[in-house]
């Protein structure tokens, strides 16, 4: 794996030159802005099938080599889209099986985009061929820098080839043996007993939606479709231009795609950013992303990630689009790159005249001239970023990592009982690791089948299921020293969410945190309970369980209801190392003093000197950023002295950063 591909930053976004093609001389104007703004790269062709194909087999490729030998003589870094996201009328057509059958049997018509059966032969064949194509046509041209992938691969369908291709799928997972299938999803339960592989199909409300293992298969079936899909994508592109590396962007923590899987058949792991900045607390909102930029980061560890996409100023997909303050898009940029990101880059350069985006935010705008505020703010943007080359490949040493799993995700959606509504297993994660991103500590976001040995604390908040060998992993992890702390009903259910037999949590574990599960309850939100932890109190919300200690200290207890007086937050010695369950779901509170106390335990240090303010502050190489998402002026203190990236002088002591301000420091 190489750890960098570009020894700059990667400035810039998708770019629809073909949308104007009848008026061309904008072109012209679009490098010069270009150049500007600071933009170094431009990502061209993404839903450009339509004019790259107008009839079957007829390729259109003059406007593109007209925009390539631009991109050239101007020092521009083309980033080349397959079409693969959108495709041409005559195409859907043609051959209607490239469209996608819904859950509901309806077999879609012509239209939008992201509307492709991922099996079809004829539309895989398709993809190949106009790929192909483009990678023959620009392989040796010197602006190809990076290949993008179709787009937002999302979505399922429910052809009868998809239907196929699942009980295919099926028979492998399960070893061709029905006997095994019908023994893990436990179909003695309402009759459910598969006698034939045909008697299989995808889940939907009109026939099979409260079956959990059958959802589990058919989110990893859809998973595997995709990769399949995006290998059959890039096949030609690997053949034919081996050096270019590929990525296609992803959408957050989208549930759709296990991205933690897929990342593994990328070159390098890009997404599309966009935080909704002033809708509610911007401090919440910040961490929020800092922890999916911190996931993206960790899916390939040892390597930076691409922020793909991110808006230049508004969107226009939300219920209300509310304008992020001047100042907002910089931050934005500079704390993706904080956390790991070797690329900047927007949807998108220009507006459309029209068309269903023409009015979210772009860098160029309908007036078409480089006087606004979103301009001077990109370019101002452009102008940092070169400053900061030097972080390209490098990374953050962790030393605490966050386990957020994307099939523990769905896993958590699926099941029946305790807390039905309010499971947000990602809200839960973001919770734990609040503590970490305002003390300025690292924090890697990973999979539960990660490597643990390198981090000094793991905390796996609400893990459900168990992967085989999770077991083992969380076992070996502590016995050799490593802290783990996990909350609520950890270890309840295998990947086809059977229970666990013989008490909770799963096997070793029980020995690993010396406790057993005894119960679960659930409290109204109006009424919470109370539960303490090292004689401070804090509210039990929503969902808590009553465990028994075989063997763990207690630190804290239920003082409420029932069970007032056993124990809530419990600690155990396995091994060299430490085992914490909290027992319940608080506060932010809560969370942040169970931490303090296991950060204390285990003396991992913050990655810089500076304590918190209501300021985001993120160590990457040697750049100290400090950025302030919140609507007033904060302070920062200075401990040592440090040297402002911008203006050159030495700072230390309190320093004032004001509403959407930074500072990047050195030293
Ligand atoms: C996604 C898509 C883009 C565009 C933007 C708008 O990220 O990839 O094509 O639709 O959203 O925010
Ligand atoms: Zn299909």
């Amino acid at each position: 794996m190489r750890k960098k591909y570009f020894d700059f930053i990667i400035h810039g976004g998708d770019y629809n030159p073909d949308q104007w093609i009848r008026t061309k001389e904008i072109w012209d104007e679009d490098i010069r802005l270009m150049k500007l703004a600071g933009i170094n790269s431009a990502t061209v062709g993404i839903f450009s099938w339509g004019i790259l194909e107008p009839e079957e087999g007829v390729f259109c490729f003059d406007w593109l080599d007209e925009i390539m030998e631009k991109f050239r003589k101007n020092g521009i870094a083309a980033i080349l889209a397959t079409p693969s996201g959108a495709r041409p009328a005559w195409m859907a057509l043609k051959y209607p099986e490239v469209l996608r059958v819904n859950e509901n049997g309806i077999h879609n018509e012509y239209g939008d985009r992201h509307n492709h059966c991922l099996t079809s032969p004829v539309y895989r064949e398709k993809v190949r061929t106009i790929n192909r194509a483009l990678a023959e046509r620009y392989a040796n041209h010197p602006a190809l820098k990076m290949w993008h992938v179709s787009n937002e691969y999302s979505g399922e369908c429910h052809c009868e080839l998809c239907q196929t291709a699942f009980r295919e799928w099926l028979k492998k997972e399960y070893n061709n043996d029905l006997n095994l299938l019908n023994d893990k999803w436990w179909t003695g339960f309402w009759s459910h007993q598969i006698t034939d592989w045909s008697q299989i199909s995808s889940p939907k409300d009109r026939g099979e939606n409260h079956f959990s293992a059958l959802k589990l298969a058919w989110r990893r079936f859809v998973t595997d479709s995709h990769i399949s899909f995006f290998e059959n994508e890039i096949s030609p592109l690997r053949q034919i231009t081996p050096d270019i590396p590929f990525t296609t962007n992803l959408m957050g923590l989208y549930g759709g795609i296990d991205y933690q899987k897929l990342a593994s058949h990328l070159d390098i792991v890009s997404w599309d950013n966009y935080p909704d900045w002033c809708t509610g607390d911007n401090l919440y909102t910040a961490a929020q992303t800092a922890f999916v930029h911190d996931a993206f980061r960790s899916m390939k560890q040892g390597q930076p990630f691409f922020m793909m996409e991110s808006t230049p100023s508004v969107v226009n997909q939300r219920p209300v689009n509310k304008l992020p303050p001047p100042g907002m898009q910089t931050l934005t940029a500079l704390q993706a790159v904080s956390h790991g990101a070797d690329s900047v880059q927007y949807f998108q350069w220009r507006s459309s005249r029209a068309g269903h985006e023409k009015y979210h935010g772009a860098v160029v705008d309908h007036r078409g001239h480089e006087n606004t505020r979103v301009f001077r703010e990109i370019a101002r943007t452009g102008n940092l970023l070169s400053g900061l080359s030097q972080v390209t490949g490098t990374l953050c040493n962790s030393k605490v990592a966050i386990i957020y799993d994307w099939e523990n995700a769905r896993a958590t959606e699926y099941f029946s009982g305790f807390n039905n509504k309010r499971r947000d297993y990602a809200g839960e994660c973001v919770r734990w690791y609040m503590p970490f991103y305002k003390r300025g500590i690292s924090v890697d976001v990973i999979a539960m089948d990660a490597d643990y040995s390198k981090y000094d604390i793991v905390i796996a908040p609400f893990l459900y299921m168990l992967k085989p060998g999770t077991e083992e992993r969380i076992s070996t992890y502590v016995k050799n020293g490593g802290m783990f702390l996990s909350t609520y009903l950890l270890g309840m259910a295998d990947r086809d969410d059977r229970c666990f037999t013989g008490g909770f949590p799963a096997g070793e574990l029980k020995t690993v945190f010396g406790i057993e599960h005894e119960e679960t309850d659930v409290l109204p939100e109006d009424a919470p309970g109370k539960a303490n932890f090292n004689g401070v109190t804090y509210p039990v919300e929503h969902v808590c369980d009553i465990i028994r200690s075989t063997g763990a200290a207690v630190r804290g207890t239920y003082i409420t209801d029932f069970y007032s007086g056993t124990p809530a937050v419990t600690e155990n010695s396995y091994g060299k190392g430490s085992a914490v369950y909290v027992a319940f779901r608080s506060s932010d509170v809560l969370a942040d003093d169970v931490c303090a106390y296991i950060i204390n335990k285990t003396g991992v240090m913050p990655d810089t000197d500076i304590e918190y303010s209501g300021i985001e502050v993120r160590r990457r190489g040697d750049f100290i950023f400090c950025l302030n998402f919140t609507q007033e002026n904060k302070t920062v203190k200075l401990k040592s002295s440090y040297t402002d990236i911008i203006s050159g002088k030495t700072l230390s002591g309190d320093i004032n950063i004001e509403k959407c301000g930074f500072l990047i420091l050195k030293g």
